[in-house]
């Protein structure tokens, strides 16, 4: 079968790695890719969000099947856009129609389904410019922290907690009267602080089988000690130890079936991930957003844990005939360390030489903003390379990745020493 992937992070290079190896795969194609995915695919200068290309693409190279790996294509409807031309309507879109991308797309409308569908989450409501007096009434009503969130995309920015009222007030007036993140905060939900420990399960679906994927924990923070800024994400382990059988039970149980069965139940078609943000508190499990595509870094630690031809699994989905058979997994720890450029998450440079990207040796050299220039590897991102190595637990995969991270370099290179150190 000839492949498409949509995108060029960490997250679309693992998933080049992981379908290549399918006896499925004829011809792999990444638009537009990255440094590592080129040698292991083709990759094709067309963004991801220029439909009319990639039509184009698809139909003079016979492509069965496209992955998108980000969820902006998902959002603006790439799908549907698949379903409404009869030239392409049989090509395997992996990911959700508009509708059901919306449950990324709009907070109010995911925190609106998991409420029809007794889904736990923290208690919300939503407020525009012209209820704003309201909002402020219900932040009195709650007690600090307080959750302000964009009810639209803003490229994982979107959410502030603060500890103070008054910021709280200010802030709401910023996102809905000074648009502080533009459209996307149009709308904002405001909800109740949850205080626990956070991890994300991963859901593939036809919209009526399902499979779970292993479990990760993405590290967030730019800082050791998940201090500093907000980043796309810093580090990822894989499985996340405190996700005991019981605690699998009730996410099962309460969160992921409910969510399957809601979206059949409403008619949603949902083929694709459902990637679940939980906080568990008290050893109960809430959800604090749902993405409709995978993680990235967790993608570079859930997909080196999955023995099952992920190719064939993905054909499933795209034939609807998706079984609840669970997927084989390797029952080995994975760990992943980014290596980003110095000034990440605020302002870096690009175009700096990369060398021993060759050096993976064991671990896995998955590729994020890199580019091949003129013979050379170029730095084209602030996260540049993803090292994941497995081991007998985590600190024996992190020490393999640490030996890599030390011999892959490029001018500023920044990475965190302590990838799963609340573990
Ligand atoms: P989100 O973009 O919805 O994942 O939110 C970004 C981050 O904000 C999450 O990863 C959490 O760390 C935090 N967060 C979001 N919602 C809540 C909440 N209700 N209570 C506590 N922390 C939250
Ligand atoms: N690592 C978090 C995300 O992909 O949204």
């Amino acid at each position: 079968m000839n492949v498409l992937i949509l995108g060029s992070g960490g997250r679309e290079h693992a998933l080049a790695w992981k379908l290549s190896q399918s006896p499925l795969m004829s011809q792999l194609f990444i638009a537009p890719g990255n440094g590592g995915t080129g040698a292991l695919g083709t990759n094709i200068n067309i963004q991801v969000g220029d439909f009319d290309s990639i039509k184009t693409f698809v139909l003079e190279n016979q492509i069965e099947m496209v992955v998108v790996g980000p969820e902006d294509p998902l959002v603006n409807g790439i799908h549907d856009f698949f379903l409404e031309n009869d030239s392409i309507k049989h090509v395997h879109v992996i990911g959700p129609q508009k509708e059901g991308a919306q449950l990324e797309g709009s907070k109010e409308y995911s925190k609106n389904f998991m409420n029809r569908h007794d889904i736990p989450t923290a208690a919300y409501q939503g407020f525009t410019a012209e209820n704003i007096e309201e909002g402020y009434s219900f932040l009195d009503s709650l007690s600090a922290p307080y959750v302000l969130k964009a009810d639209g995309l803003a490229a994982g920015k979107g959410v502030l907690i603060l500890d103070n009222l008054e910021e709280a007030k200010v802030e709401l007036r910023n996102m809905l009267e000074s648009r502080k993140f533009g459209d996307a905060s149009d709308k904002v939900v405001i909800e109740e602080f949850l205080n626990g420990i956070e991890l994300s399960v991963f859901v593939l679906t036809d919209g009526k089988g399902y499979k779970i994927l292993p479990s990760a924990k993405d590290y967030k923070r730019i800082g050791e000690g998940d201090t500093g800024l907000n980043t796309g994400g810093m580090g990822a382990v894989s499985p996340v130890p405190f996700l005991d059988a019981e605690l699998s039970e009730k996410i099962e149980e309460r969160i992921v079936i409910p969510s399957v069965e809601g979206l059949a139940e409403e008619g949603i078609p949902f083929k694709g991930f459902l990637f679940i943000g939980l906080m568990i508190v008290d050893n109960e499990p809430f959800v604090i957003e749902y993405n409709v595509r995978l993680g990235d870094p967790e993608t570079e630690v859930v997909l080196p844990r999955i023995k099952s031809d992920l190719l064939e699994t993905f054909k499933q989905v795209g034939e609807g005939t998706l079984d609840n058979e669970p997927l084989e997994i390797i029952e080995e720890s994975a760990t992943t360390i980014m290596l980003v450029a110095g000034g990440y998450p605020g302002s870096y440079q690009k175009g700096k030489e990369i060398t021993g990207a060759d050096n993976g040796g064991e671990s896995i050299v998955f590729h994020a903003g890199t580019k091949a220039d003129n013979g050379s590897l170029v730095t084209n991102g602030g996260r540049i390379i993803a090292i994941t190595s497995l081991g007998k637990n985590h600190s024996e995969a992190l020490e393999k990745s640490y030996k890599v991270a030390s011999t892959i370099n490029f001018e500023a290179k920044y990475f965190r020493k302590d990838i799963g150190f609340d573990l």
